[in-house]
């Protein structure tokens, strides 16, 4: 059905030894001597005053597909309704309007954006400053493919309401699930959620990871600075590490990342239980601000938050928060 060279079927990453690396980096490396690390060069980066440019993001501005009380707007919309725009100091705005009054069950103007590239694999850095978070809030940072679910979903950053805790979720189609006995190699702090990926049916539930860190996601992210996703994603495995604001490696910062000096990830999707290569393809990386819908609408009053979302989402004071803030966002292919 779909022909797709996998870059990791043509080329083998470098391996270096650890020492031979950055002279910056030599010091901190001699402790893991030997350790093996895949070597990362920059291939895109998204930040800046031209975030916005039309080459880099696809405005999406159909209907959201998870039903959510959400005009999603283009581009030119968007800008003109301070919805996306970037700060002087560089930082991109992605926003839910928070100043129309709108009556109990229309849809509050908002924002899904989606890289023009798509991508077969790497390493990826997201540095966020904040996130939108409160009742009836749905903000995602994820990355899919074509032709749901086929093309595979990777949500690395998700929740709903007041949620504390960051959800990452993988959506397949069938046959692709994480073995049980991957639960040992979680490390602590993290619970594993549902184990199989695949829809089916009405069952989008996906396998899913989730963080009991509560810097991780919403308030507790925004209000110590956010920090940074990185996700790794080869034939081998899906990783996720998430680094708070005051605990980010320096070999990220200064664009020589290497994930085998970060410690455990967050979470491991291995490909011992699902053939990632066939799984997941194609993906743009996205974000988006959706309300209600199928997750924050169905799980409203379960998470703290009274009344009903479609009365929330027609008040705009319940939005001040409802902000994605971009430092950039950079994508490494092995060399
Ligand atoms: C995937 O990445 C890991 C970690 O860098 C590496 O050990 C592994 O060899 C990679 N697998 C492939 C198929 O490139
Ligand atoms: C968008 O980016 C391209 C390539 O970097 C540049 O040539 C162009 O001037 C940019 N356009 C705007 C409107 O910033
Ligand atoms: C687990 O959470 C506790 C309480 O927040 C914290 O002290 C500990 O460092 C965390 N462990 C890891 C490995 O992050
Ligand atoms: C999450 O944190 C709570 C409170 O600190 C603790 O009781 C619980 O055991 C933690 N769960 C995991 C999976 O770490
Ligand atoms: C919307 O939210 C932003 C950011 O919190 C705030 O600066 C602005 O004053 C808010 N707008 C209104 C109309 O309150």
């Amino acid at each position: 059905m779909y022909s797709i060279i996998s870059p990791f079927l043509l080329s083998l990453p470098l391996l270096s030894l650890a020492g031979h690396g950055s002279p910056t980096f030599g010091h901190k490396r001699h402790h893991t001597a030997l350790k093996r690390r895949t070597s990362y060069t920059l291939e895109d980066i998204y930040r800046g005053k031209d975030f916005l440019n039309s080459s880099q993001w696809t405005f999406y501005s159909s209907a959201d597909p998870t039903d959510g009380l959400v005009n999603y707007l283009d581009s030119q919309d968007a800008q003109k309704n301070g919805l996306a725009y970037v700060q002087d100091d560089g930082t991109a705005v992605l926003a839910v309007d928070n100043y129309t009054t709108l009556t109990s069950g229309q849809n509050r103007n908002s924002v899904r954006i989606a890289t023009t590239k798509s991508y077969n694999g790497g390493l990826f850095i997201a540095d966020i400053w904040a996130m939108p978070y409160g009742c009836s809030l749905w903000p995602a940072y994820w990355s899919v493919g074509p032709d749901w679910p086929a093309g595979g979903e990777i949500d690395i950053m998700e929740g709903v309401n007041l949620n504390k805790n960051n959800q990452m979720t993988l959506h397949t189609s069938a046959e692709c699930s994480i073995e049980s006995a991957v639960s040992k190699l979680v490390r602590e702090n993290i619970s594993m959620g549902n184990l199989d990926c695949a829809s089916s049916n009405s069952d989008n539930t996906g396998c899913l990871f989730i963080d009991n860190d509560s810097r991780s996601y919403g308030q507790g992210f925004s209000n110590q600075g956010g920090g940074v996703y990185a996700h790794e994603w080869n034939e081998s495995a899906i990783k996720i590490w998430f680094f708070a604001r005051d605990a980010i490696p320096s070999d990220i910062a200064n664009q020589t990342p290497d994930p085998s000096s970060w410690g455990e990830p967050v979470s491991v999707f291995s490909g011992s239980s699902c053939d990632l290569s066939s799984h997941f393809y194609e993906h743009t990386l996205t974000f988006d601000i959706t309300l209600c819908g199928v997750w924050a609408g169905d799980a409203f009053g379960s998470s703290g938050c009274s009344g009903s979302c479609a009365d929330t989402v027609a008040d705009p004071s319940n939005f001040h928060n409802a902000r994605w803030k971009i430092n950039y966002i950079a994508s490494y292919q092995t060399s």
